[in-house]
């Protein structure tokens, strides 16, 4: 069986900025309410770039790290809530504009959790040596499906993509990777596509394709599952929290990660946190933090950190990483 490694990572975000005081002017809401009850400070909002757009320059960014061309690519996975269009898969129009003419191209729904099950399913591939590189990719134009009148969801999101290459050889990077379902709880956070409406239905008045969530809910949900995977993942490779470097939690909420340092008793700066600057950018948020990690040099060869997800389906999984990129 084949190791697995990251060998670069990407991350692109719209250049608007709207910030906390920009939200209050269009719901009944504050800069004090959103920092206290989730830290978020800003979040970037597309002016027009559409989910590929931003997956595009994501997955540029991480074939120039990686030092590669986008023909040494054979798979490509893009984990989005907010894909473009049915058909195509974004991933096929990122193919396209990127020219990896030897990839195969799909995309995963997995909500918040996208790049973590994204991670998962490339390692079958790499490990079993059907593929040989595979780019990741997490993207959201979130601004798209946001009811902008729902002051509970609408300011929590923000737009952006973040990417991974991965590449299968002799060197471990990917030590593990675990993910889960639970779809019996699978309408705590929705967002419909297109009504049923046709020569025998004429559909729902109330019809409404944008984000829904009972807040409360999630937020328990986060709190037990993030540690439940932090634990899981620790026992089955034998290391314990002393052995992690940083753990990249899915960046939904400060509080949520506060809980899960309280409950793992750990140190609250071996939680990578930028939620500050993006808002949540679901299946984005991950791959973001870990480019942004990279390319301040926070991390160092031999590094091991732990990345977990949780969101919509609803869904969660974890990654134990080993770094290997010397700068
Ligand atoms: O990627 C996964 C996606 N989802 C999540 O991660 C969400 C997880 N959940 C959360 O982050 C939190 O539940 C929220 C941030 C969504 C809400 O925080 P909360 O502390 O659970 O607030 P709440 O829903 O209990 O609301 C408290 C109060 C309510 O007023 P009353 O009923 O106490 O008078 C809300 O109406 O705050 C009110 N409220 C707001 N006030 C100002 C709700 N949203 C806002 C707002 N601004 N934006």
């Amino acid at each position: 069986m084949n190791e697995v490694q990251i060998i670069g990572t990407g991350s692109y975000a719209p250049l608007n900025i709207m910030t906390n005081k920009q939200l209050s002017e269009i719901v009944e809401t504050s800069d004090e309410w959103i920092i206290s009850r989730t830290g978020i400070k800003q979040r970037h909002i597309s002016q027009g770039e559409n989910t590929s757009d931003l997956a595009t320059e994501a997955a540029l960014e991480a074939l120039k790290d990686a030092n590669i061309k986008a023909e040494d690519i054979d798979l490509i996975i893009l984990a989005s809530t907010s894909p473009d269009q049915f058909v195509p898969a974004t991933a096929c129009i990122v193919q396209g504009n990127i020219g990896a003419v030897n990839a195969m191209a799909f995309d995963i729904s997995a909500a918040c959790t996208g790049f973590i099950f994204g991670l998962n399913i490339a390692m079958q591939f790499l490990k079993t040596g059907n593929r040989k590189r595979a780019l990741i990719i997490g993207a959201e134009v979130l601004s798209k499906i946001v009811d902008w009148t729902d002051r509970n969801t609408c300011i929590l999101f923000g737009d952006g993509a973040g990417a991974a290459v991965l590449e299968a050889g002799s060197t471990r990077g990917v030590i593990s990777v675990d993910s889960a379902s639970e779809g019996q709880k699978s309408h705590f956070l929705t967002c419909p596509t297109v009504d049923v409406k046709n020569t025998f239905t004429s559909g729902n008045e109330d019809f409404k394709a944008t984000i829904s969530m009972d807040g409360k809910e999630i937020f328990k949900f986060a709190v037990n599952t993030i540690v439940k995977s932090i634990n899981k993942i620790l026992t089955d490779n034998n290391y314990t929290l002393e052995d992690i470097k940083y753990v990249v939690c899915h960046q939904a909420n400060f509080r949520i990660i506060d809980f899960v340092v309280k409950r793992l008793k750990a140190d609250k700066n071996k939680f990578f946190v930028n939620l500050d600057k993006y808002g949540n950018t679901s299946a984005a948020s991950i791959a973001i933090a870990l480019d942004e990690m990279n390319k301040t040099n926070l991390l160092t060869v031999g590094d091991k950190i732990i990345l977990v997800g949780f969101g919509g389906g609803l869904t969660y999984g974890a990654s134990l990483i080993e770094w290997t990129i010397n700068k």
